[in-house]
């Protein structure tokens, strides 16, 4: 059998969803092709756990065109940081010249040219050259990560963000969700919707602070962006989150996009995984 391709398989401070969905896809006996960043422990992890490791660059045509070799099936992550359109011309270019029949990729629940941040946008047009090299492209946009709501809190003790009110909504989800439905679309072979919306609870950040076991505490956007890069170290994170929230906190109440998807089930077999639950799991 073909291997499949898992990028961002080591996994990160984001989402760790390559990570997760090598994993899956392992324990189901498949085999993985897994894309590393880094010669470094987590390759080591994942060749003990029977995947085949390639290092490379994914902005680099020449790291992914033998990683792409033999492939019929990938996952495409590449975390909110310089160089993501790069990296999904790259795919799709190869994609396309290699066979690539299925190709599942990350992206964000509001990816749209009118998009509230500038890594939304880039989001879309990532989508588009995906689509447009005919290998079987299926978006995953999903909602704000857990883990999101997590590395802000870091050791602060407090949920501080520019969101306004404790009553502005967020559409939140799992990495773990992410990554249940992008295996479980890998290991369908029937025709997969080509965009899948994924939340799997949707709540005001006063609640999601209080089940974090912290306060909410509202803070000026400026303000939270010059300490921000601090924490994420990157200045297209901190642009990205920057917009994030003040978008969120100008939607306040809710959209339309927000709302908890039938997709998670529908690929995981379960329920969406709740803040409860992955705040205890700690
Ligand atoms: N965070 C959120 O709230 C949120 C919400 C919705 C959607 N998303 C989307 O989720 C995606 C990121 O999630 P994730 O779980 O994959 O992130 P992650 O856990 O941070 O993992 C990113 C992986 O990509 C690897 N990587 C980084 N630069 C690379 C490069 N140039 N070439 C090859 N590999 C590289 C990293 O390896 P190293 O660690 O070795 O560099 C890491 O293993 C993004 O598309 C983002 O827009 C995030």
């Amino acid at each position: 059998m073909a291997p499949i391709l898992v990028t961002g398989a080591a996994g990160g401070s984001q989402g760790g969803t390559g990570r997760r969905v090598a994993e899956s896809l392992l324990e189901a006996g498949l085999p993985v092709r897994a894309f590393v960043h880094s010669d470094d422990a987590r390759a080591a992890e994942l060749k003990d756990l029977g995947a085949e490791i390639v290092l490379g660059d994914l902005r680099e045509i020449q790291s992914v065109t033998p990683a792409l070799q033999g492939v019929r099936r990938a996952y495409f992550t590449y975390p909110v940081t310089a160089g993501m359109l790069d990296a999904a011309a790259v795919f799709a270019a190869v994609g396309q010249q290699s066979g690539l029949e299925r190709v599942v990729a990350v992206s964000q629940l509001g990816s749209d040219p009118q998009a509230g941040t500038p890594h939304m946008r880039r989001h879309w047009v990532a989508e588009q050259a995906l689509d447009r090299a005919g290998i079987g492209a299926v978006h995953l946009r999903a909602a704000v990560f857990f883990e999101n709501l997590r590395v802000a809190i870091g050791d602060t003790g407090v949920l501080a963000l520019p969101l306004g009110s404790p009553d502005t909504v967020l559409p939140l989800i799992a990495g773990a969700d992410v990554a249940g439905v992008g295996s479980g679309v890998l290991r369908t072979d029937g025709p997969v919707d080509p965009v899948l919306w994924l939340a799997g609870e949707i709540m005001t950040v006063g609640e999601a602070a209080e089940i974090l076991g912290v306060p909410y505490v509202p803070v000026d956007a400026g303000e939270w962006a010059r300490t921000a890069i601090d924490v994420y170290r990157d200045e297209v994170a901190v642009e990205h989150l920057t917009h994030l929230w003040t978008m969120f906190a100008a939607i306040g109440s809710g959209h339309e996009l927000f709302r908890v998807t039938e997709s998670i089930e529908q690929f995981t077999g379960r329920p969406p995984i709740t803040l409860r639950e992955f705040a205890t799991a700690g």
